[in-house]
């Protein structure tokens, strides 16, 4: 049974907004939205005769603000953030296993901390949803919010890689033009993750990583612990 499916991209941020919906209810989901963004979701949504009934982010983002607060004013949709984050606003304080219906489907929540200890992979009909924890060829940086090396490396190769080689990974950021990736390929390929690379192999690769601070480290994170709406 096939789900309504769109990728959407904010050029400033280079973020990933992905809307899934049952062609036959309409019950529709939106995750990682951008609050720039607000309109362009809402137009999607309407246009194409959609009731969103969830709002999710992988993590309280670092780099953008969330459009949830403002979609959740506009709607009559349900914020979701993983539970670790302490978002006091959010509808669902999400964990592992936790199941969401959308009409005749259903995304499951997988707990992928690493990048943040909130993070949350989705995973729906094929398809896993994975923030800033895999993205294709590459990881999300694991040095501030409480980032993890150990536990980046077990979301990735125990939870992430544990699932169908054929599901389609979609990220939340992509800064060299790639879309989607598939469990197998990144399973493979990864040069950080991929090729059954050990824990040291891993940490030695995440070492050499040289990152300045996200532009909007100091606006989004409060703005986003507020669902958005500072
Ligand atoms: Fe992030």
């Amino acid at each position: 049974m096939s789900i309504l499916f769109r990728q959407l991209f904010d050029y400033e941020t280079w973020t990933y907004t992905y809307l899934v919906a049952c062609p036959h209810t309409g019950e529709a989901i939106l995750i990682d939205t951008v609050r720039e963004q607000v309109e362009r979701d809402l137009g999607l949504v309407k246009e194409l005769g959609l009731k969103l009934k969830y709002v999710l982010d992988t993590h309280v983002h670092a780099d953008h603000v969330t459009a949830s607060g403002l979609l959740r004013e506009r709607t009559s949709a349900l914020v979701g953030v993983g539970k670790p984050g302490g978002v006091a606003c959010a509808d669902l304080q999400l964990e592992d296993g936790q199941e969401l219906s959308y009409g005749r489907h259903v995304l499951r929540v997988i707990a992928t901390p690493g990048h943040t200890n909130t993070c949350m992979s989705f995973y729906t009909e094929g398809r896993v949803f994975t923030g800033d924890v895999l993205f294709v060829r590459d990881c999300g940086r694991t040095d501030f919010q409480e980032g993890s090396n150990e536990k980046m490396f077990e979301s990735v190769t125990v939870k992430l890689f544990g699932l169908p080689e054929e599901t389609m990974v979609y990220p939340g950021h992509d800064y060299k033009g790639h879309m989607a990736s598939s469990i197998g390929e990144e399973k493979r390929l990864n040069p950080k993750l991929g090729g059954g690379k050990t824990f040291e192999e891993f940490r030695a690769k995440m070492a050499e990583m040289k990152l300045g601070p996200p532009k909007k480290l100091h606006i989004a994170v409060p703005a986003n612990l507020k669902c958005g709406l500072e």
